[in-house]
């Protein structure tokens, strides 16, 4: 049996539709609020509660561990760890981040890095994705409105993302999950081109059919913002640390995940605006 982590999120539902479309069983630990949310055998768990981790696990082959971003990130996945070991868990699939292994790192890397360690050093077969920056993103940070005209003002100057599709993300998590060969390795997962902001808001004007404008603000400017809608202090720095990676070229490396696990290079950013375009005409 398969269990996803994190399956009400942006990779969640993409793994679990890569799932369903490959006809394979699996359940999802969700918290109770969210299992409306989710067409799956569904089973209660909380990373906050440590009595809920050996229930999600009672009979589960392959894990997928997704962690959401948090202080106590790296805590979870010994929690995870520890509860696998006990309920047999054959294989562990973590989701990291692209760059997890740069040395000093920034926050979200080092978390990363070492929640990687423990899942190596568990004994239990492992396999480690390392996605760069979502294309979601766009809508779930960046604040772009798919229906309407959208502004977004953020400190990436013209530094280029390699913008990755959740949905060959999720992709990759169901394959992983359910062959096998992928154990021992690690995969960095990205988009096929670099794009700054603003170019990848003008792709989303063109399909969307909406203006989305990009206002380069000042580090300052933006920090303040978030501090001022009660985001916690350690995520602005964080968040801060994400912008200044962009904005100094540092956020633009391709890699070839996608493709050696999919056997076809991934989807373009223009390719995930027209099916948004679709999926919200659908909605509509
Ligand atoms: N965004 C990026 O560009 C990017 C790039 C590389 C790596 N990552 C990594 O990807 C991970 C986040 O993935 P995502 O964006 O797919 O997640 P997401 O959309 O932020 O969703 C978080 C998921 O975790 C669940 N969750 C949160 N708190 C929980 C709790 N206490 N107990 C049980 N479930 C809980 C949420 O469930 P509910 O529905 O109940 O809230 C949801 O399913 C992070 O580790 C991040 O560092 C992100």
């Amino acid at each position: 049996m398969i269990l996803l982590t994190g399956a009400t999120g942006t990779i969640g539902r993409a793994a679990m539709h890569a799932l369903h479309t490959a006809g394979v069983p699996f359940k999802v630990a969700v918290r109770s609020g969210s299992r409306a949310a989710v067409k799956a055998e569904t089973v209660r768990f909380d990373w906050d509660d440590l009595s809920s981790y050996q229930r999600a696990m009672e009979g589960v082959e392959h894990l997928f561990l997704l962690t959401p971003n948090s202080e106590r990130q790296v805590g979870y996945v010994l929690q995870a760890i520890a509860t696998a070991k006990r309920a047999g868990v054959k294989h562990i699939v973590r989701l990291s981040v692209m760059g997890a292994d740069a040395d000093p790192g920034i926050i979200l890397e080092r978390q990363h890095f070492a929640a990687e360690r423990e899942v190596k050093a568990s004994g239990i077969a492992w396999t480690i994705l390392r996605p760069t920056f979502f294309m979601d993103n766009l809508i779930n940070y960046y604040g772009v409105v798919p229906t309407r005209d959208s502004t977004v003002y953020l400190p990436n100057g013209d530094g280029k993302a390699a913008w990755a599709d959740p949905a060959d993300i999720g992709e990759v998590v169901a394959k992983v999950l359910t062959h096998d060969g992928y154990a021992g390795k690690v995969y960095e997962l990205t988009g096929p081109d670099p794009l700054s902001t603003a170019e990848a808001l003008q792709v989303m004007s063109e399909e969307l059919g909406h203006k989305y404008t990009y206002v380069n603000v000042t580090e300052e400017a933006a920090r303040k913002a978030q501090e001022d809608s009660g985001m916690p202090a350690w995520l602005v720095d964080a968040l801060m640390e994400l912008h200044s990676l962009v904005r100094l070229h540092h956020a633009s490396t391709l890699a070839d995940g996608v493709q050696q696990v999919l056997g076809r290079p991934p989807h373009a950013l223009r390719e995930w605006a027209a099916r948004l375009r679709l999926q919200t005409a659908g909605s509509a």
